[in-house]
């Protein structure tokens, strides 16, 4: 089974996730006895996707044939397609990639035998980004049918508000965007409200990263101002429901959508989105090889 958007996933299939997850983060083992190899490619950079991926497969017994985009042909020419069917017939079980290009996985994924995992494609979506997201939400507040989420930023460039906005809703909870004009995305059904009025309803304040390098004019943001108008500053943090709890996926430009005092304060739960990444990685990755089955001993 391949996972390249939430759509993949019945509601059901994502409780089963994050119900996976949580019983690793309780102690329950989840390192295969069997050789299997996965592969990672990232052709956009990455530090917590690709690092939990990998993170993740030290901790269940999982072989990584390593892979980058500057040292291989994919610098001759290479496609994406042989890229990736190489690494197929090499004996990768499994292969995540994290690509610029919205659906990169079109053409692709019909071709391949083994599971494809999408790490972020462009502007489209990251579901593994929003499973750890549903799972950092359902520690706090045991489910989502009910609760009040705003996302909050660049949400046109974002893939995370975009995996988010969709599947919160589905799951049951009332979902609120927050964004200036420019960077409103008319394909998310949900009302756009302004900061002021979401920091004294929602029960997850959801901050995206301003997304400089997909910007026409080369990212240009008066980041004081922003921080004023669209960020999360301290005064608004004081304003906020008292359970409340605040994400963001990072990096985080600190001082732009966030107070960088915020980062790490009482409501943060940017931290442990982190660590939540590299247990919600490894059900993926079960959940995908149980699902598709390995198919590496007998198919070549
Ligand atoms: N949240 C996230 O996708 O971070 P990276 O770009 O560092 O993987």
């Amino acid at each position: 089974m391949h996972l390249l958007t939430m759509n993949d996933l019945t509601n059901d299939e994502i409780n089963y996730l994050l119900d996976q997850a949580q019983l690793i983060i309780d102690g329950q083992s989840n390192q295969y006895e069997f050789k299997l190899t996965g592969s990672l490619l990232f052709y956009e950079p990455s530090t917590r996707t690709k690092l939990s991926f990998e993170m993740a497969c030290h901790q269940m017994n999982i072989n990584l044939l390593s892979f980058s985009k500057e040292t291989s042909s994919v610098t001759k020419g290479e496609s994406l397609y042989d890229t990736v069917k190489t690494i197929e017939s090499l004996g990768a079980d499994f292969i995540v990639i994290r690509h610029p290009d919205e659906q990169f996985y079109e053409g692709i994924y019909t071709d391949l035998h083994v599971p494809l995992i999408n790490a972020g494609d462009g502007t489209g979506e990251h579901p593994s980004q929003s499973l750890l997201d549903l799972l950092t939400i359902k520690q706090e507040f045991g489910g989502f049918n009910g609760l009040s989420v705003a996302i909050c930023g660049d949400i046109k460039h974002s893939r995370v508000a975009k995996s988010n906005a969709r599947v919160l809703h589905r799951l049951g909870a009332d979902v609120v965007l927050v964004a200036e004009e420019e960077w409103q995305d008319p394909t998310l059904p949900y009302p756009y409200i302004a900061m002021d009025e979401a920091i004294k309803q929602v029960d997850v304040l959801m901050l995206l990263r301003v997304q400089k390098e997909r910007h026409k004019n080369g990212g240009l943001v008066n980041s004081h101002s922003y921080l004023q108008q669209y960020g999360l500053t301290k005064d608004r943090e004081r304003k906020m429901k008292p359970r409340s709890i605040i994400l963001h996926p990072a990096p985080v430009n600190r001082g732009v959508e966030i107070d960088s005092e915020l980062v790490e304060c009482d409501r943060s739960r940017i931290f442990k989105q982190m660590n939540n990444g590299v247990y919600i990685r490894q059900a993926i990755i079960d959940f995908c090889i149980q699902k598709g089955g390995v198919l590496h001993e007998n198919h070549y």
